[in-house]
């Protein structure tokens, strides 16, 4: 199978801490794979490390053939690697489409945009940024709050606009980090649909998340570190029932009481 992405050996210490250590893991085209583990397993560092916000210690990323290992996080996005952030990153002044603009620019020009802005070539650009911006909001049921201040939406829908932001690059994946922390079951499900329906336009998604009912509901395949370790991987049901994965979860009393 094509591996979109592949994760080789990462490893990134702080200090004497090692947070994410020898990790392997692959990323087909078109998959949904769930990174898990406890709190404090590595699960954002790896995000930060996949998409170049933080630089590994040692080991190797590919993406599309490319090693991107040690690329900008502006030009990965160039490449089709983007993600959004375990807590939104909604600007409150903003309505949703000057966020939603805002998001589409940044991920592709991360030095700013006057000076860019002055030709009629950038105009046009402008122009059809937009238009895929408000594409997107309808795609994903933001229309109506387009001139609203992004603060005063529901949650919810503060974390689909995260996800739009994060569409507007155009990816080829996206990583999603806790896209349904804080959300109701109602939200949660909401939120479940519109990454299925991300994947079904050739997208591949990670996805980071401590509710187990959305993250099995979701997955193909699910990835579990621990202390920056991989620990298991396989589907759901698998992985799930996996005594390492429950005594990782809730100690070793736990895990002999489930096998
Ligand atoms: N910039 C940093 N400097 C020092 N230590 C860090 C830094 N970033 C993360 N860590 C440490 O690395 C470890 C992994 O953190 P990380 O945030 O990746 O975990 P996580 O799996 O995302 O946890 P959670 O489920 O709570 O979000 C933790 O011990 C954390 O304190
Ligand atoms: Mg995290």
């Amino acid at each position: 199978m094509n591996h979109l992405l592949e994760v080789k050996q990462l490893c990134r210490q702080f200090g004497g801490l090692h947070a994410v250590r020898n990790l392997d893991f692959e990323v087909s085209d078109g998959e949904i794979l769930g990174l898990i583990g406890p709190n404090g397993a590595g699960k954002t560092t790896v995000v930060n490390l996949v998409t170049g916000m933080i630089l590994p210690t040692s080991g190797q990323v590919t993406f599309n053939g490319a090693d991107v290992t040690k690329l900008a996080p502006h030009r990965r996005a160039a490449l089709g690697l983007v993600r959004t952030f375990q807590s939104t990153t909604v600007y409150g002044n903003q309505t949703v489409k000057e966020n939603a603009l805002r998001g589409a620019y940044l991920h592709r020009y991360p030095g700013g945009l006057s000076a860019f802005f002055s030709t009629s070539r950038a105009r046009d650009l402008q122009k059809q940024t937009t238009e895929k911006v408000e594409r997107l909001m309808t795609w994903l049921g933001l229309e109506q709050f387009a001139d609203t201040d992004a603060s005063a939406m529901p949650y919810g829908h503060q974390k689909t606009l995260g996800i739009v932001i994060a569409l507007a690059a155009e990816p080829r994946m996206i990583f999603l980090d806790e896209p349904v922390a804080g959300l109701s079951a109602e939200e949660t499900d909401h939120v479940r649909d519109t990454i299925k329906r991300v994947r079904e336009q050739g997208i591949s998604v990670v996805v980071i998340d401590h509710n187990m009912r959305f993250i099995s509901g979701l997955c193909d395949r699910l990835v579990v570190a621990s202390q920056g370790e991989k620990i298991a991987q396989g589907t759901p049901q698998e992985v799930l029932k996996n005594p390492l994965v429950i005594e990782a979860y809730l100690g070793k009393g736990h895990a002999a009481a489930q096998g």
